[in-house]
């Protein structure tokens, strides 16, 4: 089996791109010492404060966060980062070529209940040298990111991503301290039998995501003509590695409980990076009115409602919003 390094060699990823992932499945491997050791590594528990977003802090959060940012700043190609707990762009060397956005431990509330989490990751490449690191820098539509991926902290470590030329999947071996390619190239089915929903917000959504999954429910009575299953793990990178794994319809759209709030995920550090995953294995990610990928964002910590997975399923999804305002 082929490791990450010969990976990287034998696919001619350019030298300081491959540099910086190896240095974020490395610092991964830190992150996971930790998980394993859990409630004896006191990582356990809320870190007793918010982030910029309103939303308590578990303190795994915040050592991910911080493992990740000097694993980071330590690497010359890298100009700065922009991460779910960081109010704000952070600077690391000013020559750097590139830019990371990342969700340091996706899944938080799965931390406690010893249960699957993630780290989402997104390279962008800055046309900027030499000055002071800005937002407007990061501000690029998804489409224009140079890598990006996930590792999954499950019974096995998976590091899974794409630099634009398909996605390919390593399992880390703890014998021999190394990531071996277990999935060269990801095929994700057209069609899918399964759904993945918070379903106790159904009273929230909008009408044509209702209307959407009641059918999905009717199942062989219904307009769909056959029976749907739901599974939902409440990480999204655990629910997209089952869809990239066997197929699926993802979704988190706009709910009432937050009028305001476009959707709970983040475009920059979430939908972004799961969308190219999603699109370079051959499916469909969208919101409720055009792909992900082609999104201007306007600032780093942007929401967004997100339909993403097997590309008939996500079409018909959107299908139900064509002609509705929300
Ligand atoms: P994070 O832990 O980084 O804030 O992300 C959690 C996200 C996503 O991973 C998951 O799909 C979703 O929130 C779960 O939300 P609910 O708790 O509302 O189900
Ligand atoms: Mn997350
Ligand atoms: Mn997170």
């Amino acid at each position: 089996m082929k490791t990450l390094d010969a990976f990287l060699d034998d696919s001619s990823t350019d030298a300081p791109l491959a540099e910086v992932i190896l240095r974020l499945a490395s610092c991964c491997e830190a992150i996971n010492n930790q998980l394993q050791r859990g409630e004896l590594a006191g990582i356990l528990g809320s870190a007793g404060a918010d982030n910029v977003q309103g939303e308590t802090q578990k303190k795994l959060d915040v050592i991910a966060n911080d493992m990740l940012k000097d694993a980071l700043k330590a690497c010359p190609e890298v100009r700065g980062i922009a991460s779910e707990e960081e109010d704000e762009v952070v600077g690391a060397n000013l020559d750097g070529r590139y830019l990371v956005t990342y969700d340091p431990l996706d899944g938080s509330s799965n931390i406690d209940i010893n249960s699957m989490v993630g780290t989402i990751f997104s390279v962008l490449e800055s046309g900027e040298r030499g000055s002071a690191v800005s937002e407007a820098e990061f501000l690029q539509p998804g489409r224009a990111q140079k890598a990006a991926g996930y590792v999954l902290y499950g019974p096995s470590m998976m590091l899974v991503f794409s630099t634009g030329n398909g996605v390919t999947m390593f399992t880390f071996d703890p014998e021999q301290s190394a990531w071996l390619q277990t999935v060269e190239r990801v095929e994700l089915d057209s069609d899918t039998k399964e759904f993945a929903i918070n379903m106790s917000n159904h009273r929230f959504w909008a009408e044509p995501m209702r209307n959407y999954i009641d059918d999905l429910l009717k199942g062989s009575d219904g307009p769909r003509g056959k029976n749907f299953n739901m599974r939902w793990v409440a990480a999204m990178v655990a629910d997209v590695h089952r869809i990239l794994c066997r197929g699926g319809l993802f979704t988190y759209p706009w709910d009432a409980r937050k009028p305001d709030q476009a959707g709970k995920l983040r475009l920059m550090y979430e939908a972004n990076p799961m969308g190219l995953l999603v699109e370079q294995a051959g499916g469909e990610a969208w919101t409720d009115s055009g792909k992900i990928l082609d999104i201007q964002p306007e600032k780093i910590h942007q929401r967004v409602p997100v339909i993403l997975g097997s590309a008939n399923e996500v079409m018909c999804c959107v299908g139900y919003h064509a002609g509705s305002d929300v």
